[in-house]
Order: structure tokens, then sequence, then C-alpha cells
């Protein structure tokens, strides 16, 4: 697989990661199953999807322990970026960026992790309560000590920024030129997908600016885009997407025209290309350092994902995807 260098700390990571949040939270949690999550992790590794993502909120933590069954048998074939910064408290997610807080979770992830530096580390939300600067510089100190390798930012979500009534990655990158003055940003983490493209404006160029790298989180659109999910097929309880609203069987429908166009590029290049590879193609396509890194728990998608870094898509494809409807529903 095609190598990508990301970041001022010059990361090396294949150009397609793996996003292993769907072995332990947010999608059909009756159903994880560990063996098959396994199977899935050693495969990444095996194709050269060297980028497993993770975050101690996710399981919560069982993840991480899953990563970490992998990582103690090959850490030197993997490059593992997990997140701090948010709890799974009794009623809602609550942030935490205390430096004390932040040096005492890094050391749980390691454990969990089951090895002695984490490549990536990311602070999935900022505290509100505590200066960013501060939760940053915690983070800092964890390089400095050898904990970690380079530090990572993700996007603030979608659904605060709208409630806030400002530009979607406005916040976003205020608090990266605030975190910049503390210690370099290597990544930041956002939903760049077809069907979610607002990085494009503004956060993509602030990335290629600063020399930094950004993973595409969601890439796949959480599975929408793969053309796979019929409308109205329903969702378990605990699979967010039962309360997404693009995902209510009227938006599945009024947005089948992406899948359509995502078919029609597939088709172009012959009948073993999906429209996963094209989105996932799309995706690599909007700069050498953006890395997507699709959620996936079975195997078949991890090896089916990471076939597309031999897509190129040409200037006629990406015309037509630029020209796709946008998406219907969002979280407002
Ligand atoms: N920083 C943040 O705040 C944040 C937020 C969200 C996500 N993330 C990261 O981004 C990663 C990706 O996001 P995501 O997992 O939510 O969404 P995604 O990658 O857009 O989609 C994941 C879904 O697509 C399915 N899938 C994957 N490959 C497929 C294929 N080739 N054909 C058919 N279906 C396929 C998966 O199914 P199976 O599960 O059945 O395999 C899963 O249900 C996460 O794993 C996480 O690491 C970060």
């Amino acid at each position: 697989m095609e190598r990508r260098t990301i970041g001022a700390a010059s990361l090396a990571v294949g150009a397609v990661g793996l996003g292993c949040m769907p072995m332990s939270w947010a999608y059909c949690g009756s159903r994880q199953r560990g063996d098959e999550s396994l199977r899935a992790l050693h495969r990444a590794l095996d194709l050269g999807s060297t980028l497993l993502d993770t975050a101690d909120m996710y399981g919560p933590f069982t993840n991480e322990l899953l990563v970490g069954r992998v990582l103690k048998e090959r850490r030197a074939e993997a490059f593992v970026s997990t997140k701090v910064g948010l709890l799974v408290g009794e009623q809602h997610i609550v942030a935490n960026g205390r430096p004390g807080y932040v040096k005492r979770a890094c050391d749980a992830s390691l454990r969990r992790l089951q090895t002695d530096v984490i490549d990536l580390y990311q602070l999935h939300r900022a505290d509100p309560e505590v200066p960013v600067e501060e939760t940053w510089g915690a983070m800092a100190e964890l390089v400095r000590a050898g904990k970690v390798r380079a530090l990572g930012l993700c996007a603030v979500g979608a659904r605060a920024v709208r409630r806030a009534g400002s530009g979607l990655h406005d916040g976003t990158i205020r608090q990266l030129e605030r975190v910049q003055q503390v210690f370099p940003v290597s990544a930041v983490q956002a939903e760049l997908s077809v069907w979610s493209p607002d990085a494009l404006d503004a956060l993509l160029p602030w990335c290629t600016a600063h020399g930094v790298g950004l993973l595409a989180a969601m890439p796949l659109g959480n599975g929408f885009l793969t053309g796979t999910l019929t409308p109205g097929e329903g969702f378990e309880p605990d699979d967010m997407r039962a309360r997404h609203p693009r995902f209510t069987a009227e938006m599945m429908a009024a947005n089948q025209p992406i899948v359509a166009g995502l078919r029609r590029v597939a088709a172009r290049h012959g009948d073993l290309v999906t429209p996963a590879h094209v989105a996932l193609a799309w995706v690599l396509a909007q700069g050498p350092h953006v890395v997507p890194v699709p959620g996936a728990k079975q195997e078949r998608w991890v090896t089916e994902n990471a076939s597309a870094g031999g897509l190129r898509l040409s200037p006629e494809d990406l015309a037509e995807l630029a020209a796709l409807p946008p998406a219907q529903g969002s979280w407002d």
C-alpha cells in the first residue's frame, strides 16, 4: 500500500487506515464479536493499513484493550492513534482536560494498549472548563517523557458548532491556532467524505498551510456511501444511526442519488470496484497529507477498503462527484 507522511513529526502510515470504533462503540453493540474484530485488525496490518485509530472512550476502554491484544504481537508493524479528553458518564459524555487527569489517562491507555509509546495522542474534545493550552501543555509533557510521539486534535463536533451558530470549523481552527503556540500539532481528525465535505472549505487549507495531516473520520458516511444499506432497513437501538437524521428511511431514500453517483464512477473502473472504493479514493484525492480511517469490524470490509489505495480517480470522476447533490439531513 502507498505510504503517506503526516505532520511536522513526519509520521509515515499506510494511505488507508482503520477506524476501530465500530468494533466496540456506536454501531450494533449487541453484535460485537471480539474474534472477528481481532481478525479484522490482523488483516489491516497484513495489508499495510498500519494506522489503527481508537480512543479510551470507545467501549469505554474495551476498544483499546482489543487493539492492545494485536499490538502485543505486532507493535512494530502498527501506528497507533488514540484519544483522550472524553469520559462516558451515567447520563452524558463529559469532557475532562485537566492536566493531572490527562497524564493518568495516558498511562491507563498505554497499559490497555500493551505498549510503551502511543504514536499519535489526540485531544478528543477540549474541556470548556480548562484553557485548551493547559490540556495541550500536559500532552506536550507526555511527548517529552517519551510516552507519546506526536499530538493531534479532533475537530469540534458538528452539533455543538451549529448550536454556537458559527462556521463548521471556525472553532476548531481557533483551537488549533492556540495549541500551536504551545506544541506543534501533527494531525487533525475531522469528518470528511463525499456527503460531508465541509472540511475542504477552511480546515484542510489550514492543515496544508501548517504542514499538518488530516485524518478523515467517517469517510464512508457511517456506511451509507458503501451502497450496502437499504432505506428503511432499521438499526438496532444501540446503533447511533437509529437516531441519526440522515439515516431515517426518508433521508436514506432522498440521498440515493449520491450512492448512484458513486456507483457510476465505480462502474467506469471495472467490475471489482465498489462505491466504498470510490468514496475512499475521493478522500485520498484531497491531498497527500490526508489519510482516511474507515471504520470496520468485518475482515471483508478491511480487505476491500485497503485496496481503495490503488484506485486513481480521473479529473472527470472528481468533477462528477463534485456535482452530486448535497446530502439531505443533518444533526441540527
Ligand atoms: N474524532 C472523532 O470525534 C471521531 C468521530 C467519529 C469517528 N471517528 C473515527 O473515524 C473512524 C471512522 O468513522 P466511522 O467508523 O464512524 O464511519 P465510517 O468509516 O464512515 O463507516 C463505518 C461503517 O461502515 C461499514 N463499512 C466499512 N467498510 C465497508 C465496506 N467496504 N462495505 C460496506 N460497509 C462498510 C462498517 O461496517 P462494520 O462495522 O459492520 O464493519 C461501519 O458500519 C472511526 O472508527 C473512528 O476511529 C472519530
